[in-house]
């Protein structure tokens, strides 16, 4: 039988990407949005991809949420955390709302998501656990002190639970994109943004699907023993 995935952020940008190279994998998958509607319906007609509305930042809604799905869909076997915001602003100016709105979505978020669906995982033992990290997690950025600091943490998160799941036959891992070619990134200030690109060695921004192939690798059965790592895909901006 086919295993189900749940990909949170799953309808717009590269969650949407991963949501529909999974499906194409033959997976299940059931994709989650907090808020825009429109795109979700629009998302859901083009690919039979079924979509749910829950606040990653809330544990309760997502607990709910995930119980639904399981119900619906089938157990979850493969969760990719991918949800993510930004509220950019240099440390001098950046409100303690910012700070915590983004902490509460992206990091929170991924406890939140994860913390549900581990018993079920641990009872079958199976899972696979695929964070989307940054690069700028790895190397900070200028006006991402909160973001950098999510990030940062979703490469913590995975290393220790891929010690508590590796006897499970959980892995978790996380993946680092570097500037993809999406609307968080098409929000950047043009100047900011072309100057950005002319770091990127590859001389261009990714795309979505390339950090999906690197999502349906890590979820795949035979990627058993790759457990507690990060990939890079950043055009060679960074190393770590
Ligand atoms: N490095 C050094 N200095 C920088 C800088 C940088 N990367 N970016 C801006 N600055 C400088 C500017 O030159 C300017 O300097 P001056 O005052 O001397 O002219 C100053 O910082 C900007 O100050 P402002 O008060 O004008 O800044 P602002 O309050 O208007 O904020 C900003 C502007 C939010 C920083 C805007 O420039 C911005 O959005 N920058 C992009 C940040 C970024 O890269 N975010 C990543 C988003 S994509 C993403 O997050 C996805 C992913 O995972 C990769």
């Amino acid at each position: 039988m086919a295993r189900t995935a749940l990909v949170t952020g799953g309808s717009r940008g590269i969650g949407a990407a991963i949501s529909k190279a999974l499906k194409a994998e033959g997976y299940n998958v059931a994709a989650t949005y907090a808020g825009n509607d429109e795109a979700a319906a629009k998302f859901t007609a083009e690919t039979g991809i079924a979509t749910y509305k829950w606040n990653v930042a809330d544990y309760e809604e997502s607990a709910a949420g995930i119980a639904k799905v399981e119900a619906e869909i089938g157990p979850i076997d493969i969760v990719v955390a991918n949800a993510g915001i930004t509220r950019d602003a240099p440390f001098h100016k950046m409100t303690p709302e910012q700070w915590h709105q983004v902490i509460d979505t992206n990091l929170t978020g991924v406890f939140n998501t994860v913390h549900p669906v581990w018993p079920g995982m641990r009872e079958r033992k199976f899972g696979r656990v695929i964070v989307i990290s940054s690069i700028n997690g790895q190397k900070g950025q200028f006006a991402q002190v909160n973001y950098a600091a999510t990030k940062a943490g979703d490469l913590g998160i995975v290393k220790s639970l891929a010690q508590e799941g590796a006897r499970a036959g959980i892995t978790a891992n996380a993946i680092c994109p570097g500037y993809i070619a999406t609307e968080m990134v098409m929000a950047i200030p043009e100047k900011v943004r072309d100057s950005i690109v002319a770091g990127i060695p590859a001389g261009r921004l990714g795309e979505p699907e390339e950090i999906a192939r690197c999502v349906t690798f890590l979820a795949s059965e035979d990627s058993g023993f790759i457990n507690g790592s990060t990939i890079s895909a950043n055009g060679a901006q960074f190393f770590v």
